[in-house]
C-alpha cells in the first residue's frame, strides 16, 4: 500500500515536472490577446466605454431601484440591458470596460445567467470587452475565483483571470494589463502606446484588524511597478525607441481613499453626492501610481452617484457613475455611462504617433443620450491647445 502510494506520488511528481517543462516552453497563451491584438484606429482614436455597477439580478423581474414614482411598474433589469445597447450603438467604442458589481449577487439566483445576461449586449456587439469584480459580485453561486474563471471563457472577452508570470503571487482574481499598439502601418504598430491596467480591489477585508471595504495590496502594486517598469522598456527599445514612458489607464472597482480630496465645488467636472466608500486605511496605490508616473487616470465605480474627476498630484481620479437599475441611485438623476478618448499625434506627412491627449466625458440614460461633462484630463501637447470636442 505504502509503496503503491510512493510509485503513485513518483509518477505524479513526474508528470507535475513534465507539465511544467511544457508549460514554460509554451506558455499559456494569454488568452485572446495575441490573437486579437488592440490597436489605435485609422482616425488616430481609441474610445473606452466604462460601465460601472450595473447591479444585474434576474432579468425581467428584477426591479428597478431610486427612479421616479411612474417609472417604477415598468422597470427592471432589462432597462440596464436596453442602456447598454443604445450607449454601445452611439459610442461605437473600441475596447467595453465593465468596472465590477456588474451583478448584484445576493439577488441573483444563479451568478452564471445573471453574469451572461448582464454582458449580453457587450457579447452581441462584437467589441472586445473585458471585466473586473467589485464587492458583491461573489454574494451569488460562485466565488471570486469562479465568476473569473467563467468570464474569461465568454466570447471576444480579453479579461484574464490573473497574468501568468505573476499567478503566484498575485492577491485577488482579475489582475492583468492590456497593451494598445499604435496605428496600423505606422512606425507604432509594433509598439504598445497606451498600457491599460486592471485590478481587483476585492470584496471585504478578512484581516480582523482592518475590517472593512479591501484594497489594492502589496502584491498588486508590485506587479504594476514590474509590468510598468517592462512596458518602458519595450516602450524605449529598438527598433522605433521612444522617449520616456507611454501614458497608461487604470480601471478597477473601490476608489482609493484619495478619491476624498474632491466635492462637487472642487472637483474639474462632475458632482459628489455621497461619501468615498474606500478602505479604512490607505494602503498606498496612490502614492504608487504618482511615482511610477505613466497612469494619467484612474476610473472607479463603486459609490454610484458620485461621477466627479478630480486632478492631484497630476493623477486625475474618475467615478463613472452608476449604470444600472437594480443598483441604488438618485431618482430623477440619470444612470449613466463613462466614455474615454485617447488620440494619438499626427506627425509630418499625416504619418500616426505616439499618444497626445485622453479626453472624457458621460452619456445620462435620457431619450437623447445627452453627453455630459466633457473634458481634457491630460495632454502632452506643447501649448495644450487641445479643446474637449465630443
Ligand atoms: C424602462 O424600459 C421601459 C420599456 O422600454 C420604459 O417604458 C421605461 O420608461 C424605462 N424606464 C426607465 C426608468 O428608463
Ligand atoms: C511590425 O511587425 C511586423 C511583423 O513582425 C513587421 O512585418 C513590420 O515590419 C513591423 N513594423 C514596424 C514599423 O516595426
Ligand atoms: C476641496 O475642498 C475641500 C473642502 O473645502 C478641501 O478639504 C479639499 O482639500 C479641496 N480639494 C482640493 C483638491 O482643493
Ligand atoms: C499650438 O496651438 C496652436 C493653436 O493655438 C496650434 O495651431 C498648434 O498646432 C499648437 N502646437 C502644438 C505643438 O500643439
Amino acid at each position: 500500500m505504502a509503496n503503491n502510494q510512493r510509485t503513485r506520488t513518483l509518477f505524479n511528481s513526474c508528470l507535475l515536472s513534465v507539465t511544467l517543462f511544457c508549460l514554460c516552453l509554451y506558455p499559456i497563451p494569454a488568452s485572446a490577446q495575441q490573437h486579437r491584438k488592440l490597436r489605435f484606429g485609422v482616425n488616430g482614436e481609441f474610445k473606452i466605454l466604462q460601465v460601472a455597477d450595473m447591479h444585474f439580478g434576474n432579468g425581467a423581474t428584477t426591479r428597478c431601484q431610486d427612479v421616479l414614482p411612474d417609472q417604477k411598474l415598468h422597470c427592471s433589469d432589462l432597462n440596464t440591458t436596453a442602456f447598454m445597447s443604445r450607449v454601445i450603438a452611439a459610442e461605437k467604442p473600441n475596447l467595453i470596460v465593465f468596472t465590477g458589481d456588474n451583478i448584484f449577487g445576493s439577488d441573483a439566483k444563479d451568478a452564471v445567467k445573471s453574469m451572461n445576461d448582464a454582458f449580453a449586449p457587450a457579447i452581441e456587439s462584437k467589441i472586445p470587452w473585458v471585466a473586473v469584480l467589485g464587492n458583491h459580485d461573489q454574494e451569488s453561486t460562485l466565488t471570486r475565483q469562479g465568476l473569473m474563471n467563467h468570464i474569461v471563457k465568454l466570447p471576444n472577452t480579453l479579461s484574464q483571470v490573473n497574468p501568468p508570470e505573476a499567478a503566484h503571487y498575485i492577491d485577488g482574481f482579475g489582475n492583468y494589463n492590456l497593451q494598445i499598439h499604435g496605428v496600423a502601418s505606422s512606425s507604432l504598430q509594433n509598439k504598445s502606446v497606451l498600457n491599460l491596467y486592471f485590478l481587483d480591489s476585492g470584496d471585504f477585508s478578512s484581516l480582523p484588524n482592518l475590517k472593512g471595504y479591501d484594497f489594492i495590496t502589496t502584491s498588486q502594486q508590485f506587479w504594476f511597478d514590474r509590468t510598468s517598469k517592462r512596458l518602458q522598456r519595450e516602450y524605449n527599445a529598438k527598433p522605433n525607441p521612444q522617449d520616456g514612458v507611454a501614458p497608461g489607464l487604470a480601471y478597477f472597482h473601490i476608489p482609493l481613499p484619495e478619491f476624498w480630496t474632491f466635492n462637487s465645488k472642487n472637483a474639474t467636472k462632475g458632482v459628489r453626492q455621497e461619501g468615498t466608500f474606500s478602505a479604512p486605511t490607505n494602503s498606498g496605490f496612490f502614492t504608487t501610481l504618482v511615482a511610477r508616473g505613466d497612469v494619467k487616470s484612474v476610473f472607479v465605480g463603486h459609490d454610484h452617484v458620485n461621477d466627479f474627476c478630480g486632478k492631484l498630484r497630476g493623477l486625475n481620479l474618475c467615478y463613472g457613475g452608476g449604470f444600472g437599475y437594480h443598483a441604488y441611485g438618485k431618482a430623477g438623476w440619470a444612470r449613466r455611462a463613462r466614455v474615454v478618448v485617447v488620440d494619438v499625434n499626427k506627425k509630418r506627412k499625416g504619418k500616426w504617433g505616439d499618444v497626445k491627449s485622453i479626453r472624457t466625458w458621460k452619456r445620462l440614460d435620457d431619450q437623447l443620450l445627452s453627453v455630459i461633462d466633457a473634458q481634457v484630463l491630460w495632454t502632452n501637447s506643447v501649448n495644450g491647445s487641445v479643446v474637449p470636442r465630443f
